[in-house]
């Protein structure tokens, strides 16, 4: 009886070995060997179209003009008018912070010639002073934002020589010091898409909604998981494998289901899972915040800024102080202690209410 258990046991801890190599095999194909993809890449290597888009860069950047390798280029998708929404990210990280940390960072802009507000002048002396901004000649709108999503991966994947590639939104607050923890801690897959992973969605038919896609524009039910293009964690290579393999492909304007989930397809990426790390509410943001004052560190790396410009700047000051200081990991989830009624939208046209209170 005794005998029986435990060969039974050993059996059984055998089997979960094999699962293991087996399982760990598959892995490590995924880190040596990068599969190329199915089409001839090196003819379109020196286009620089992007679909019918002629690409010029009416703005452009000498930030990766140095032949030197470094972590991590940030593209920053930024509306032309978002001044303050730059300003704040500006002011949360210096060109010379970011060098320190292995970071480069640009912002990329489309024209907007009747914006009311912001003239063509005032984003050029921005880019005279700051020179980091990457401005396509494409019209600022939502359907084109697959051109600027785009334009980002090419010119980062064109001209920096950076170990992995960062593709993020100007209204999306990140935790910089955490993300350069976890480049740095972490050994990704080469073919490396890492994010928060959207799975199941189907295309919205409905014409009043937001995200209402006709058949002629993706005729398919579902849409294939794919990756939010809030925050994203590539490198260049497979940033590179995108943008030549995205010419193959019908334009579709909801640029990170293009990009991540669509053309990704066809390289056979396995999205990587880093959803831990995000959150929908912004007032969690807040509750981090405040929380860094009882030397609580904070488990939220991403999450939107709510309509608040400068919370980029206030979240990552505040949590600078727990990498000169040593905070607590908090027991309790935010989930818990911070918690009231607020409508937060997931960015999909699906809004979800949450029930979570202020301490
Ligand atoms: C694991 O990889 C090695 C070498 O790459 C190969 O010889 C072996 O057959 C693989 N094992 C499995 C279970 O796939
Ligand atoms: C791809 O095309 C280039 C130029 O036409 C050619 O030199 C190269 O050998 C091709 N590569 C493959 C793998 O077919
Ligand atoms: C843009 O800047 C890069 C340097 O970062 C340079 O190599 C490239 O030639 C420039 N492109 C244009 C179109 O000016
Ligand atoms: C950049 O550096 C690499 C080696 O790191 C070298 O092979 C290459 O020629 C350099 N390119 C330029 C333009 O200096
Ligand atoms: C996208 O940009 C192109 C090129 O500037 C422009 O012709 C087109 O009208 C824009 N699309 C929308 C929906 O504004
Ligand atoms: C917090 O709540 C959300 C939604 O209710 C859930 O998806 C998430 O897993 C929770 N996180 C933790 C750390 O409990």
């Amino acid at each position: 009886m005794k005998l029986k258990h435990t060969l039974t046991i050993t059996t059984l801890a055998t089997l979960l070995i094999i699962l293991y190599h087996v399982n760990s095999n598959k892995s490590s194909d995924d880190v040596e060997n990068y599969e190329e993809p199915l089409f001839n890449t090196t003819n379109l290597a020196k286009s620089n179209k992007i679909f019918n888009l002629d690409l010029k860069y009416i703005q452009n950047s000498s930030t990766c003009a140095q032949n030197e390798s470094f972590l991590a280029i940030i593209v920053i998708t930024s509306y032309f008018g978002h001044v303050e929404l730059r300003s704040a990210i500006r002011r949360a990280f210096s060109e010379k912070t970011l060098a320190h940390m292995g970071l480069k960072r640009v912002f990329l802009l489309g024209e907007a010639p009747s914006d009311k507000y912001t003239k063509q002048e005032s984003i050029v002396n921005e880019n005279r002073r700051f020179n980091d901004i990457i401005q396509g000649n494409f019209i600022e709108a939502y359907r084109n934002l697959t051109y600027k999503h785009l334009m980002g991966l090419k010119w980062a994947t064109d001209h920096c020589k950076a170990q992995f590639l960062i593709k993020m939104d100007d209204d999306i607050v990140v935790n910089l010091r955490a993300v350069v923890d976890i480049l740095k801690n972490t050994k990704f897959p080469q073919k490396l898409l890492a994010g928060y992973i959207f799975k199941g969605m189907k295309p919205i038919r409905l014409k009043a909604n937001k995200w209402y896609v006709t058949e002629e524009e993706y005729k398919y039910n579902n849409y294939p998981a794919f990756i939010s293009g809030w925050f994203y964690i590539t490198n260049i290579k497979t940033g590179q494998h995108l943008v030549l393999l995205s010419n193959y492909y019908k334009y579709f304007w909801i640029d990170d289901l293009f990009v991540t989930g669509i053309v990704a397809n066809s390289l056979k990426i396995r999205h990587y899972d880093l959803s831990k790390y995000f959150t929908v509410n912004p007032e969690f943001l807040e509750c981090c915040i405040r929380d860094v004052k009882k030397k609580l560190s904070c488990d939220i790396m991403v999450g939107p800024n709510g309509g608040d410009n400068n919370l980029f700047f206030k979240f990552n000051e505040a949590l600078s102080f727990c990498y000169d200081n040593n905070c607590k990991n908090r027991i309790k989830s935010l989930n818990d202690t911070c918690i009231s009624e607020y409508k937060v939208n997931l960015g999909r046209g699906e809004g979800v209410i949450q029930n979570y209170k202020i301490k």
